[in-house]
């Protein structure tokens, strides 16, 4: 294995073609603490560890590429949002960030609900053993499978997104002998500053009933008529990775206008304001996220405020974090395969997996960092570009990063916060097995989600 520098590759940050980066780091090896999760760290060898575990060890157990999660990070960021919100507010983890029956368990004994959006997202969570009044189904299509599913489990409530919806739910929930609680999904006409496939709370857009046009008022009304569903309150959901919090204070104003207009119209003061996910973590080290506290004051303060002027009981708020939990928690270890210095442009370095594990940069333009995990280098840096090894130029990982030059055939490179929406969105293109994740917690390591097998896939295919 030639560990030899590439004397023809772009060197240093002179050459820089189109993209966005910043200068090159001045320590390639170093790690910055905001976009790794908590227990990483370098040891003596400059091999990189998670949870006291040599990355080399964890590629020769587990294979590349693969995910590695840190429980201890992801139990403590759920601590942190518990704490935060109090007793007086609920946390629903958003399960379509990462599921897995551990996920579940820990959720369940860190005291979070969950939030999921499909019926075998729900069979998840109730297979882990979540209490279902502990879960919240969403969805702008659910099928009358999922809505009995949902029913018949006792879910805590189902988040209405249509009239369609009102009436299917209703009915299935008579059926069922059941007053089924329910909250209705609103758009708040705010434009969120993320990108167009993750923004929620514009008009122009297939979730959600709009304040604007009188449909969110007209669905109060129609639900409130109906025995079978308990109206217990308005939800909002504006966006993902947002990091500006104005956009959750409008939100905020008008969920809370509409519950004075609710109260005005039928009498009745709706106990429950559900704000969604969507705050952004860091990707970068230009990435700067809110902490869970902050984001927490900003939100009560300001419905707390509204509901004051409104003359109306503070209602309980939830909100439903996914990526902000389990995004840092995570990294995807690949291998270098091969190697391509392009003079004057910048240096192609292919690894094992790619947009069959990570699809965010090829669908939203997203940005990720990269790092030489599996020892140090002072090497110069090199203006690199990761890609996968996938049928398609846009199979690209990390756009722009600088790795060290003399980067080589076997060396393992670390992706980090990577834990929501990679492994959630992963795909078997080109008939990629998609990699497991590996929990690491307390000196160890254990799979919770293993390794698809060639079996797997051929199983399924049955012509
Ligand atoms: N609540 C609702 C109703 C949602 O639709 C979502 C995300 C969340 C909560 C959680 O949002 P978070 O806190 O994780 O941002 N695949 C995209 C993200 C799609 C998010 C869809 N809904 C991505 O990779 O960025």
């Amino acid at each position: 294995m030639s560990r030899s520098a590439h004397p023809a590759g772009p060197r240093h940050a002179d050459v820089l073609p189109e993209g966005h980066y910043q200068a090159p780091p001045s320590d390639l090896n170093h790690l910055d603490q905001r976009v790794w999760s908590r227990t990483v760290t370098r040891n003596a060898d400059g091999a990189v560890e998670v949870g006291g575990l040599d990355v080399r060890a964890l590629a020769e157990e587990f294979g590349t590429p693969a995910y590695f999660l840190d429980e201890a990070d992801f139990r403590s960021r759920c601590r942190a949002w518990r704490a935060a919100f109090g007793n007086d507010a609920d946390v629903f983890y958003a399960g379509k960030a990462f599921l897995s029956r551990a996920v579940v368990r820990w959720l369940t004994e860190e005291g979070l609900n969950l939030d999921v959006c499909s019926g075998t997202e729900l069979a998840v969570a109730l297979d882990a053993g979540m209490p279902a009044e502990r879960i919240a189904l969403h969805g702008n299509n659910k099928s009358t499978a999922e809505i009995e599913r949902a029913v018949t489990a006792g879910v805590g409530r189902i988040v209405l997104d249509s009239f369609q919806e009102i009436v299917r739910v209703a009915a299935i929930a008579q059926e069922h002998g059941v007053r089924q609680r329910v909250q209705i999904r609103v758009t708040v006409g705010v434009e969120a500053h993320t990108h167009e496939f993750i923004a929620t709370a514009h008009e122009d857009q297939k979730f959600g009933l709009a304040l604007a046009d009188g449909m969110a008022a007209e669905a109060v009304h129609r639900v409130l008529k109906l025995e079978s569903l308990e109206l217990v309150g308005i939800h909002s959901h504006i966006g993902s990775q947002i990091f500006d919090m104005a956009g959750f204070e409008v939100a905020a104003r008008r969920v809370v206008s509409l519950l004075g207009d609710v109260r005005d119209e039928h009498g009745v003061e709706l106990p429950e304001i559900d704000l969604g996910g969507g705050l952004g973590i860091a990707y970068t080290s230009e990435d700067d996220p809110r902490e869970p506290q902050d984001i927490a004051k900003a939100l009560g303060e300001i419905v707390t405020r509204e509901c004051e002027a409104a003359g109306l009981r503070v209602p309980r708020l939830s909100v439903e974090p996914g990526r902000a939990i389990v995004g840092p928690t995570a990294f995807t270890l690949y291998e270098v395969g091969t190697v391509k210095p392009l003079e004057g442009l910048r240096t192609y370095v292919s690894v094992d997996g790619g947009m069959s594990d990570n699809i965010r940069t090829a669908l939203y333009d997203a940005e990720y960092t990269v790092a030489l995990v599996s020892r140090t280098s002072e090497a110069p840096p090199m203006l690199s570009r990761v890609v996968g090894k996938h049928c398609e130029s846009g199979d690209i990982v990390v756009k722009d990063a600088f790795l060290p030059s003399d980067l080589a055939p076997g060396d393992l490179l670390a992706v980090p916060a990577t834990g929501a929406y990679c492994r959630a969105m992963a795909s078997n293109y080109n008939h990629a097995l998609r990699p497991p994740v590996v929990a690491v917690a307390d000196g160890g390591a254990r799979v919770i989600v293993r390794r698809e097998t060639e079996d797997d896939l051929l199983r399924l295919d049955v012509g």
